[in-house]
């Protein structure tokens, strides 16, 4: 990634000196651009005041190269960080290098290496003095929609890096959703890769056109060099992950948001590393009306679409409860923008997001928008019906069922908080509200009952 971002910076015509800890990555580079043999060579290669991209794992090693490069920065330079580091860390080094008179920015970078080579999108976060220093480099290296450039400035500190993190919770939902699909039009509809890439190739000529749509027609299509068959059959069924979906899961869970397709997403991933039984368990039957195959692609192609735009909507509800808590201001329709171009969940649909998220700041309410809720509408049906043969059939499709739920949530007068409440009040006495008069109330639910 990193290279790739130096050789797109260099054919924007910006002069780059690059240094990687490894010494074999180095001489790699060093066909594309100027290479130095240390921190130092490269600090004293800069002119100040100077601009620095670090493109390392996120953590420890993100630490470590900034404590070898701080002693040699003078106050004025300015910092990046374009890995997935946490928001936390983020804004502990903002303030650690703001001590020290150093700009520091926290860029959130999506759209993997040929992004990275080509244009990728940009979540920036940090000082804004520094942002305005590197802003008319971003927007030349960044991917464009039409002509305007995916960056943003989006907040201090880690908001940039939060906002790729919930990036990257919704790629971790979209790309289940894809999964499942093939996964039952494999297994209900009994298509073959090659007909699967077909439809995959279609979809994404339609509302559903997205990156990864289209990669996985790409992928569907894809042969075994060695046997013809369809490569897909010979890769290990056994999902790897680096963590960032799963921070987005937990930044949902500690800010008590219901974005259950993210979490499920990553339990999703969990639930392929179990061990499995050789052949299919039996089941008890229930009759269910499964869709013929025709019936089946289409009723998946109105659920993707509904259920995908389910998954971003809980983003950005992650994303407003996000800079509630930590006094941001995150413009959420400028997020929208920024990952129409570049990134890995770029999509048709975040055109109708966005143009919702403005007229509708507060995404809790994005459901009401009358353009947002038709789509959801004339998917729900089709929708209901492939949760249903894919349960009757013992199929699993955890991110399209958990979804669902989500959004039959929202269609309920009445949900099943008064017993939660009710059982929480008879053992912990932590009273309850009342419909039909003001205050916390208690019950007495008789000694035999408390805990
Ligand atoms: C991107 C991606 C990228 C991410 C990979 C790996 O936006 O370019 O989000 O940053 O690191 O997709 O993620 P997992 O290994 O956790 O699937």
């Amino acid at each position: 990634m990193g290279l790739s971002l130096a050789r797109n910076c260099t054919d924007k015509g910006f002069a780059v000196v690059g240094w990687d800890t490894g010494e074999e990555a180095r001489s790699r580079a060093a066909r594309d651009i100027a290479v130095a043999d240390s921190p130092a060579d490269l600090v004293r290669r800069l002119s100040p005041p100077r601009a620095l991209l670090l493109m390392l794992p996120a953590g420890p090693a993100v630490d470590g190269v900034l404590a070898a490069l701080l002693p040699l920065l003078a106050p004025g330079d300015v910092i990046a960080d374009g890995g997935n580091s946490s928001h936390r860390d983020s804004t502990r080094r903002a303030a650690e290098l703001a001590a020290r008179g150093l700009g520091y920015l926290g860029l959130g970078i999506s759209g993997g290496e040929a992004g990275a080579r080509h244009g990728p999108s940009i979540m920036a976060g940090g000082d804004v003095a520094a942002y305005a220093r590197l802003a008319p480099m971003l927007e030349v290296v960044a991917a464009r929609v039409e002509t305007t450039p995916c960056v943003a400035h989006l907040g201090p500190g880690g908001a940039g890096h939060f906002v790729k993190t919930l990036h990257n919770g919704i790629e971790y939902a979209l790309m289940q959703l894809i999964a499942e699909s093939a996964y039952l039009m494999r297994h209900l509809g009994g298509l073959a890769p090659a007909t699967m890439a077909e439809v995959f190739a279609r979809w994404n000529r339609g509302p559903l056109e997205s990156y990864l749509i289209g990669i996985s027609a790409v992928v569907l299509a894809a042969r075994d060099p060695g046997s013809g068959r369809p490569l897909v059959e010979l890769i290990r069924d056994r999902a790897g992950e680096k963590g960032t979906g799963r921070w987005a899961a937990i930044a949902a869970l500690e800010l008590g948001v219901a974005a259950p397709s993210l979490a499920e997403a990553v339990s999703a991933r969990a639930l392929t590393v179990l061990p499995r039984p050789a052949e299919a368990m039996p089941l008890s039957p229930l009759e269910q009306p499964i869709a013929d195959q025709g019936g089946l692609i289409d009723d998946l192609e109105a659920a993707l679409l509904a259920a995908s735009l389910c998954c971003y909507i809980q983003g950005f509800q992650v994303l407003a409860a996000a800079g509630r808590a930590y006094g941001w201001t995150l413009p959420l329709p400028e997020v929208a923008r920024i990952w129409r171009g570049g990134c890995i969940i770029r999509a048709r649909l975040l055109e109708a997001l966005g143009a919702a998220l403005t007229k509708t700041p507060d995404p809790v309410a994005l459901l009401d928008d009358p353009a947002l809720e038709q789509l959801v509408r004339q998917g729900a049906g089709a929708w209901r019906r492939v949760v249903l043969a894919a349960a009757a059939r013992g199929l699993p499709a955890p991110v399209l069922s958990a979804t669902l739920a989500w959004l039959d949530a929202r269609r309920q007068p009445r949900l099943w908080a008064d017993l939660i409440q009710a059982q929480r009040d008879c053992f912990g006495r932590h009273g309850f509200e009342r419909v039909d008069a003001p205050g916390l109330h208690h019950h007495d639910w008789g000694d035999e009952n408390q805990a």
